[in-house]
């Protein structure tokens, strides 16, 4: 394996990738005594339980408008990240959430940033998933400093309640060292998905921040800085005709690129990789986001189009939020072409969900620095084989004719998942041209992005009646190779679709 001279993502994301000597060198019994809670705990603090907002708001006597609003953050909450099952181990419960994560371990949080509401005065607050209640840990004045180490972003002049997600990389890393990087940015992609879709349900539209002083917020919200790093703010803007804030030029901030670089062993690789991508206290300016365009077009290839009706929602996205589960056992029988275009009309064309009340433009870091590849294996109606997908010109194009279910299999560390999908969704980016915008704090966007259409995927997919799975551990390299996926294009993440199997689970 060669290390590059580029920058130290891409040196991280070599030095982590899954190989077939490798993870048989690497592959050692999990210590279940040493893994994480993946809860936090506050032994100081005021409770506001969220729990009769969600279920009895009906029977409050409070003031209308500290009722209304507490409603809603109580709902949007347990839509992107609430218990939606329990799973009764005998020694301890288990506890599944509105996103999927990776190995099921939840290295985020979830903190409320008040500016002073009737419903919640000014402070911070923890959101506590398993008592779905909000802890207020801190009650003085705090949205100035915020504000300040966002950079005076103007939607957070607009707004007067923020979410911040941060990560606990040991939840994670307990399982995946140094790779857990890569997961936990993937989990938060899923989460901020989530808090898009069930914005627009509560009437908000969620204000995207990705660049901050990483430092200055987390001492903001008392983090402790070896363990736990925010990951992204979302301001809840108010935005009930669809509006969005007015704002100049790009918002989406780089941090320094590092390519002066120490081998670093494995072990401290995700510590380098985050401390090499925060942004301190006068950030660099970045260069406007490149238009998205189709990057590949082979002009002899088999294209097939994806347009198709939209999916109707029909108001079931509470319903599919809640009821989301990652299959865990697909038949092997086959899709239709219609499901797989709806899944994608969905994931990558929001403007056509308008009408049922869905955000229009729902925000990413940079979607023009994501390519899509699909591997078809079983769908009626589309030749078996490698695509391209060209979201401006809404067809799949085909790059490689031939059924990779058994590859796929291999692929995806011997995945049955991988198997027995009928179609397999890949996310992928040129590392070095996200670099050279973003320094190595792309790497932090291109997982949260890829995570982001994650949660599209999935729920679109529940919506359907079909089943779905993210996947994170892959032999990257040979993707590429026996997918015939360009060599430049880092595979970040995959997703299976598929028929559930009923036995086998959701
Ligand atoms: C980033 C990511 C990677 C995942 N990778 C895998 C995987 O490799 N294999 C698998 O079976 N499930 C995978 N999953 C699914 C998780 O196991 C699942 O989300 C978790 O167990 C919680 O269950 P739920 O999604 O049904 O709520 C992944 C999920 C995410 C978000």
């Amino acid at each position: 394996m060669t290390t590059s001279p580029d920058s130290f993502s891409i040196y991280y994301h070599q030095q982590t990738k899954y190989t077939p000597e490798g993870i048989a060198r690497s592959a050692k019994p999990l210590d279940w005594e040493s893994q994480p809670y993946p809860f936090k705990k506050y032994p100081v603090g005021t409770a506001i339980d969220l729990i009769p907002y969600l279920l009895q708001a009906e029977t409050l006597t409070e003031d209308p408008v500290v009722l209304e609003e507490r409603k809603r953050i109580s709902k949007l909450l347990y839509l992107s990240y609430g218990v939606t099952a329990v799973v009764p181990y005998p020694d301890h419960p288990f506890y599944m959430r509105a996103a999927p994560s990776a190995g099921g371990l939840y290295p985020a949080e979830i903190y409320l940033v008040s500016r002073g509401t009737q419903g919640f005065p000014e402070g911070l607050y923890n959101y506590q998933v398993k008592d779905h209640s909000l802890i207020r840990f801190w009650d003085s004045p705090v949205w100035d400093k915020f504000l300040a180490t966002c950079f005076l972003h103007p939607y957070l002049r607009q707004a007067t309640l923020a979410l911040v997600t941060t990560t606990l990389f040991d939840r994670s890393r307990w399982r995946y060292q140094d790779r857990a990087y890569r997961r936990v940015y993937l989990d938060t992609g899923h989460l901020l998905g989530n808090i898009e879709l069930a914005g627009t349900l509560m009437g908000f539209h969620a204000g995207l921040l990705g660049g901050f002083y990483d430092d200055g917020l987390a001492d903001l919200l008392y983090l402790d800085i070896e363990e736990e790093a925010p990951s992204a703010v979302v301001a809840l803007l108010e935005n009930p005709e669809g509006e969005r804030p007015e704002w100049e030029g790009s918002l989406v901030l780089p941090s320094e690129k590092c390519i002066d670089y120490p081998e670093v062993e494995a072990g401290a690789l995700l510590r380098f990789m985050h401390n090499h991508s925060k942004i301190g206290q006068s950030p660099r300016v970045s260069q406007p986001a490149a238009t998205e365009q189709d990057k590949y077009n082979f002009p002899f290839c088999l294209k097939v189009s994806t347009e198709a009706e939209p999916i109707i929602w029909q108001d079931k996205l509470e319903a599919t939020i809640i009821q989301r589960r990652s299959t865990r056992q697909f038949t092997g029988e086959d899709l239709t072409i219609r499901e797989l275009q709806q899944i994608l009309s969905f994931t990558y064309l929001p403007t056509k969900y308008d009408s049922q009340g869905f955000d229009p433009s729902p925000e990413y870091f940079d979607l023009s620095l994501l390519e899509t590849f699909v591997a078809v294996t079983g769908v009626i109606g589309i030749d078996e084989g490698c695509y391209y997908y060209a979201p401006q010109a809404r067809e799949l194009r085909q790059i490689r004719f031939k059924n990779f279910r058994r590859e796929i299999n291999y692929l995806c560390l011997g995945q049955d998942l991988g198997r027995d999908a009928g179609a397999v969704i890949f996310h992928t980016a040129d590392l070095k041209k996200a670099v050279d915008r973003y320094g190595e704090r792309a790497y932090r966007y291109l997982h949260m992005d890829a995570g982001h259409l994650g949660q599209r995927i999935n729920l679109a997919a529940i919506r359907l009646d079909l089943g779905v799975s993210g996947i994170a551990g892959f032999f990257d390299d040979q993707v590429n190779e026996v997918l015939g996926i360009p060599e430049d294009e880092a595979v970040l993440y995959i997703t299976t679709l598929g028929r559930p199997s009923r036995r086998g689970g959701t």
